[in-house]
Parts: structure tokens; C-alpha cells; sequence
């Protein structure tokens, strides 16, 4: 519950008073937590890719998803790890499981949810492939991009939505140091300096961020 909250930017102090539980429903769709689903470890999940799961487990990916009734894409709020990206992953069937591009007019934020200059990194769940994406608001400006690191593949935030430097100027990827501009992307310095983040095209209409 710590780190939810650190993670989030809340600012707790020493001697706050923190509750906790979950909302559960009362047939197994309804469980809130994986300590219910799985009786306390008792019964194992299925997880994809034909794994099973008692408990999270190191190294392991948490996802916090929602959706809009009606169908369209799934957005994510995803806790980024240290893992390689490759582009054109596939899974054991064959499907390509990460996407480099999505569909136009899908809605992601308002623009007012971001902080000026500020970031956020989005996962679009599209089928069974994903994209990894994140956008950059500057003024009345966003741009998106790709969240992959020309140096090693790796998405660039280490905590949720830390991809600009103190001052907001430019894109800095946590692992070794790159710096982007934010404008167009570019690798002003780095172990990928001259390369470049893969655009992904957005836009703002009617204070809605969308995709384009
Ligand atoms: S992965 Fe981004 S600088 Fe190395």
C-alpha cells in the first residue's frame, strides 16, 4: 500500500492513518484481490502463456486495467520492468503481442489529467497484441511516441510515468541516461545519440487526448 502510494506521487507523511481492503463480489468474477481468487494460495491461476500462479512472483508484470462498455481497445495503467523489448515479439502461437501503431480517434486522457510540462505512458490492449505508448504535454501541445528505447528496446520510465528530466525540457530514459527531445524525438545524447523515438501520432480535440 506504500509503494501504491508513492508510486502515484501522493504525498504521505509519517503518522498518516492508511485502510485498506478490496471490493469483492460474492462468486469467484467478483474476487478483488489474488489472495481471494486463489484461496490464499491454495488454488492456482491460470496465467497466459500457460503458467499457473499462487502468489506474484520476482520479475513478474502487474497490470491495473479498465474498459469502456462498447468495445474498442483496453487501456492499461502498467508498472514498467526492466525487460527487453524486442519490436515484432511474438508469443508461442505466433501473434504479434506488441504493436508499434493504433487505430485513430481512440480517446486516451483529457488533456487537463497531465501536468504541464508532464507525461504519461499508456498501454493500448488491442486483440491480443499490445502497444506501449506514452505522451508529452507541453503547454497546449502533445506529442506521443513509442515507449521503446533505441539503445536496448527497454521502455524508457522506470517509475510510472517518469519520462521527462526535473525541469520538464526533454525525454530521459531511466535506464542509461539517453535524452530525447520532445518535439520530434530525437536522441540529443547518449548511448543512442543521432537515433530516434518511434512517433506515435496523437491529438488534442475538444480537451480530449486521442489517438490520430
Ligand atoms: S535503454 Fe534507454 S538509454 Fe539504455
Amino acid at each position: 500500500m506504500l509503494t501504491h502510494h508513492a508510486a502515484n506521487g501522493c504525498n504521505l507523511n509519517p503518522g498518516d492513518l492508511l485502510g485498506t481492503g478490496t471490493i469483492s463480489g460474492p462468486d469467484p468474477e467478483g474476487f478483488g484481490s489474488l489472495l481471494e481468487i486463489t484461496r490464499g494460495g491454495a488454488e492456482q491461476l491460470s496465467v497466459p502463456g500457460g503458467e499457473a500462479r499462487t502468489f506474484l512472483e520476482d520479475g513478474g508484470e502487474v497490470i491495473l486495467s479498465a474498459h469502456r462498455p462498447g468495445g474498442g481497445p483496453r487501456f492499461h495503467r502498467l508498472r514498467r520492468l526492466p525487460r527487453p523489448d524486442p519490436a515484432g515479439a511474438m508469443n508461442a502461437t505466433g501473434e504479434l503481442v506488441r504493436l508499434t501503431a493504433t487505430p485513430p480517434g481512440e480517446a486516451l486522457c483529457p488533456l487537463e489529467a497531465l501536468a504541464d510540462p508532464g507525461a504519461r505512458n499508456f498501454v493500448l490492449q488491442i486483440g491480443q497484441a499490445r502497444f506501449h505508448g506514452f505522451v508529452v504535454r507541453k503547454g497546449q501541445s502533445v506529442l506521443g511516441y513509442v515507449d521503446r528505447c533505441p539503445h536496448m528496446g527497454l521502455p524508457l520510465a522506470r517509475p510510472l510515468d517518469d519520462y521527462l528530466t526535473p525541469c520538464g525540457e526533454l525525454i530521459a530514459c531511466g535506464w542509461h541516461g539517453a535524452l530525447f527531445r520532445p518535439e520530434d524525438g530525437r536522441c540529443l545524447g547518449g548511448p543512442c545519440a543521432g537515433q530516434s523515438l518511434l512517433a506515435w501520432p496523437v491529438a488534442v480535440s475538444e480537451g480530449v487526448i486521442r489517438t490520430a
